[in-house]
């Protein structure tokens, strides 16, 4: 069994962005030095797969020359404009390229520098969107419980996690929060279909009690991500909540930073469902892949140009639609096109889940695996016939990891609110993983769940 990499020592490492982070975690974060493909390195040599894309960002890959070369090509070129002084080529190939691919509905692209911030965009939009066309009333937004949508304050607020509570109190309003239409524990006396009927109808509830008129969105996460493990809700559910956002006028966001760039298998997961697209999708993470900090929000031009027609829309930060985030991502979308990335998120999607079935009827441990495409999670519970997650005194993911670290695989894993919902990990490697890759990441997550699951008997 390969050794683990040692504990970080404080403060003798004297920096880097952990020595924020807890110093009694028991979980060592190796020192990574290199990465190809889909696997990473450490400064011993140790060789780890990259189960998750860490937080289900690296989705074709470590490594990538083109963009690589792409990046340095551009910094040679133009290494930086401000967008309110001076345009650039690789923003207007990029904004048209990504509307292009989302299709009818998403012609106006406003390019961040992460998820977080793309969030904050759709808030900013869709605010001065409703003064500029008279409605100054709109200024309510509705979440999900539980939700993910960001580590900035207005985007904590947003996110349906008991922990961030405490955080926020006194800061920022929380915003309203409805059910989340989860799959695995749709609640006594409801199939995960009706359970989301019964969440939309309590959406449709929550916009009536603050006042329709006052309401101005709904984000949610189509596919769930880090809040809920990859959450999948019926169609059902698309179709109702479209028509009532469609009834009061409220705009319903997709929020796709985790789930969208191809991760599904199309290009946005909004694509799955086409006759219940949102008003606006906000994307991130697989966009750069790991190469370039960059997100985006998709907004139809029926919307955008009604506000360029008149005082225009001031969302720009320094640096928004930075040329070489733009010429990586660009690099990044060929990419996707010479490796037909969409085709094997959905080929490969499948026979990672013939795996995880496979371990899921194997398991004392695995609850549930859950997803679509190569966004899959499993969630590990403290008893399989009731459901029940393991006790707070009882967290299973620090085990886990430091078995995963032992089996060769860096594992991304969640709980919130507390381990109430549950605990899960990432099954999202990079969409371009090749069979072999695999199966051979499945026998590592094979031996990782038998070593935790011998531990817990001891
Ligand atoms: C659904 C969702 N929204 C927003 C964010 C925040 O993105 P970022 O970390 O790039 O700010 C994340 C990050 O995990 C996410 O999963």
């Amino acid at each position: 069994m390969p050794t683990l990499p040692p504990l970080p020592t404080f403060p003798a490492t004297g920096g880097g962005q952990d020595v924020f982070y807890a110093w009694s975690d028991p979980v060592p974060r190796p020192l990574i030095v290199r990465a190809k493909g889909v696997r990473l390195w450490d400064g011993d040599g140790r060789e780890y797969m990259d189960m998750s894309s860490g937080p289900v960002v690296s989705n074709i890959g470590h490594g990538n020359e083109r963009v690589a070369e792409a990046m340095a090509r551009q910094a040679r070129e133009l290494d930086y404009i401000s967008v309110r002084q001076a345009r650039s080529q690789p923003n207007l190939d990029l904004t048209a390229r990504i509307a292009t691919l989302a299709g009818p509905g998403f012609e106006r692209v406003c390019l961040t520098s992460g998820g977080s911030e793309a969030n904050e965009c759709a808030l900013k939009f869709l605010r001065w969107h409703a003064l500029a066309t008279g409605q100054p009333q709109r200024h309510k937004i509705i979440t999900c419980y539980p939700s993910y949508h960001g580590g900035t304050f207005a985007t904590l607020a947003m996110s349906g996690d008991d922990d961030v509570a405490p955080m926020i109190e006194g800061m920022i309003a929380p915003t309203i929060k409805v059910p989340a239409p989860l799959s695995y524990r749709p609640g006594a006396n409801h199939t995960p279909t009706t359970y989301a009927r019964h969440c939309a109808e309590a959406l449709e509830a929550a916009i009536l009690a603050a006042g329709p008129e006052s309401v101005l969105a709904f984000f949610v996460e189509p596919v769930g991500g880090l809040a809920t493990g990859c959450n999948v809700p019926p169609p059902e559910y698309f179709h109702a909540i479209r028509s009532i956002c469609t009834r009061h006028g409220v705009a319903l966001v997709f929020d796709e930073v985790l789930c969208g760039t191809g991760r599904t298998g199309k290009f946005l997961a909004a694509h799955h469902w086409p006759d219940a697209l949102p008003d606006i999708v906000v994307m991130a993470k697989g966009l750069g892949s790991g190469y370039t900090p960059l997100g985006a929000t998709l907004i139809p031009a029926r919307m955008a140009d009604r506000l360029s027609q008149g005082a225009g829309f001031g969302f720009f930060h320094t640096y928004s639609a930075n040329p070489i985030a733009c010429a990586t991502a660009l690099a990044v979308l060929d990419e996707y096109e010479r490796l037909d990335v969409l085709a094997n998120a959905r080929g490969m999607g499948a026979h990672l889940r013939e795996g995880l079935e496979r371990l899921l009827a194997a398991s004392s441990v695995v609850g549930d695996i859950r997803g679509l495409g190569m966004l899959m999670a499993l969630e590990v519970v403290a008893d399989k016939a009731t459901k029940a997650p393991f006790p707070p005194d009882r967290p299973p993911l620090e085990p886990l990891k430091l078995a995963g670290l032992r089996n060769g695989l860096l594992i991304y894993g969640r709980r919130t609110s507390g381990g109430r919902n549950g605990d899960w990990i990432m099954v999202s490697p990079p969409l371009t993983m090749t069979r072999e890759e695999c199966d051979e990441l499945l026998a590592r997550l094979a031996a990782t769940l038998r070593e935790f699951e011998a531990n817990l008997s001891l």
